[in-house]
């Protein structure tokens, strides 16, 4: 799918090729690709601003049938996202002109401010994750995914970097699982389907696999995770992943949040906030596309992976406000509000998850607040943490993959807000202010001493518009997160 490749553009005939431009400076090396932009320079809709762009067919100079030359703006705005942007939007163009093959014409790393396998990389993850098209439920106008995405390079960068595209294929990937996960209706992934799903593909990569149904839930006192299972005709499961390998030092716990669809419960949600509750397993996909891709590419680190899967409706069976229930780690919760679901099925996932395998790290992932979207946006997740190096290397990766997260406090006094007249502790908090905080501050009762970082991802995990190498819906934030953070732990 995607390769590194030399050739020499006035003999092979090629169909289209893609030309990033920059602005103020001149970043390729190739004389032809110079000739080429040379000219489009002198048109006046053309300058390189960023996301302008030309396309010239049968230049003389070039054997392509098609050259698309597209803005990158000012070289000193030029990054990683820019590329990936580029190429996305030059991959959906394609795509839309019902073209099966394009060749990027990369340019000399030494012209710009990156390295060049991060010139090689963000391009080809920018391609590579704009060549995915949900249309499962679609009977006609369905449109091609690209068949080969070749990027130009000169010979001695190709044999030296090729092994970067699989490596990049595989990651996004992995992204692209986790957007099929989360775009899928809820109708077609019940708790028990999805937990099949999960466990198809996790035995097919050889991860250990293992699911606690809802006897098993029962006799080993998930209480909290049973609560929220109770009013869905759907049985609830927790899924179990383990990526092993000899000799790894370290194990790193993902825990994801698996709703299948959020209704709010007898606090039912109302008006539109219902509507997109499909993506409240985004956690949960994350999680699973991650170790599935961790197994595929032998990540040298031990995962384990842990899923809660529930579905949360109203019905004559379903918990409700004001019930008291006992959480797998013994503490009582009253339930406050039965729309505030994820922190139940997280603390009993993780409490398990720590008293059975002791992780040296664990995270969470999870569409947990509104309040979240509030305070970053719908762009940019929350990170919660009681370790400063976990929470750097998280934002440090997200920086790097530009799955931003801006760390936020946990502080202590908050506790004040989760308390209950009744029991140990609230799940819903006492005001309405800092929702982000008080849900990350529930959680943290339940992690003990573990080193444990939270990532809200209620805003990016689901972005209702297409972006640039995004379609609309799950956008599978976290899978490339999760992956770069895993080799900085
Ligand atoms: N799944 C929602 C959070 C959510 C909101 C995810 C928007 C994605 C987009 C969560 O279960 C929820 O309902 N949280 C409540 C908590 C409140 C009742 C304390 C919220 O955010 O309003
Ligand atoms: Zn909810
Ligand atoms: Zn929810």
């Amino acid at each position: 799918m995607l390769h590194l490749k030399s050739v020499n553009l006035e003999k092979q005939q090629i169909e289209t090729l893609a030309i990033p431009v920059c602005e103020d400076k001149d970043i390729h090396a190739d004389p032809a690709i110079k000739a080429v932009i040379k000219k489009a320079l002198e048109l006046a809709e053309f300058n390189g601003k960023k996301d302008e762009a030309v396309t010239f067919y049968d230049l003389p100079q070039i054997k392509a049938r098609r050259v698309m030359l597209h803005g990158l703006g000012k070289f000193k705005t030029i990054d990683r996202e820019t590329l990936r942007a580029m190429a996305g939007k030059s991959v959906e163009k394609c795509i839309n002109s019902e073209l099966a093959n394009l060749w990027f014409a990369v340019p000399a790393a030494d012209q710009l401010d990156l390295g060049p396998s991060e010139v090689i990389v963000a391009l080809q993850e920018g391609a590579y994750l704009a060549n995915h098209i949900f249309q499962k439920y679609k009977g006609e106008n369905n449109k091609k995914a690209l068949k080969q995405i070749n990027f130009l390079v000169e010979s001695q960068v190709a044999r030296k970097y090729r092994h970067l595209c699989a490596k990049v294929a595989t990651v996004c990937e992995g992204t692209h699982l986790a957007r099929e996960w989360v775009n899928t209706p809820s109708n077609e992934k019940t708790p028990e389907k999805f937990t099949r799903a999960i466990v198809s593909l996790a035995q097919k990569e050889r991860l250990k696999v293992q699911v606690l149904n809802e006897a098993q839930l029962k006799q080993k006192k998930f209480g909290a995770l049973l609560a929220v299972a109770a009013g869905s005709l759907s049985k609830p499961s927790l899924v179990i992943l383990e990526h092993k390998v000899p000799g790894a030092k370290k194990t790193v716990a993902l825990v994801g949040k698996g709703v299948t669809f959020d209704s709010g419960g007898l606090n039912l949600k109302t008006g539109g906030s219902m509507a997109d509750m499909k993506c409240d397993m985004s956690g949960a996909a994350a999680a699973a596309a991650t170790l599935i891709t961790a197994a595929r590419l032998k990540t040298n680190v031990n995962i384990i992976g842990a899923i809660p899967i529930v579905e949360n409706m109203p019905s004559g069976q379903a918990i409700r406000p004001g019930d008291i229930v006992r959480s797998f780690a013994g503490k009582t919760v009253e339930i406050g509000n039965t729309d505030a679901e994820g922190r139940l099925i997280l603390i009993d996932a993780m409490a398990y998850v720590i008293k059975r395998y002791k992780p040296q790290l664990m995270v969470d992932l999870a569409t947990l607040t509104g309040a979240c979207m509030v305070a970053l946006g719908d762009k940019i997740a929350g990170v919660f943490s009681n370790d400063d190096d976990l929470a750097g290397s998280i934002t440090a990766a997200g920086e790097i993959t530009h799955e931003r997260c801006w760390r936020m406090p946990l502080p202590d006094d908050y506790k004040e807000l989760l308390k209950s007249d009744f029991a140990d502790i609230s799940n819903m908090p006492s005001s309405r202010y800092g929702g982000a905080v008080s849900a990350a501050l529930f959680l943290s009762e339940f992690v003990d001493d573990t080193p444990w970082a939270h990532i809200d991802i209620a805003g990016p995990a689901y972005l209702k518009k297409k972006s640039n190498y995004c379609g609309p819906g799950g956008t599978g934030f976290g899978v490339r997160l999760l992956m770069e953070m895993l080799e900085r732990v």
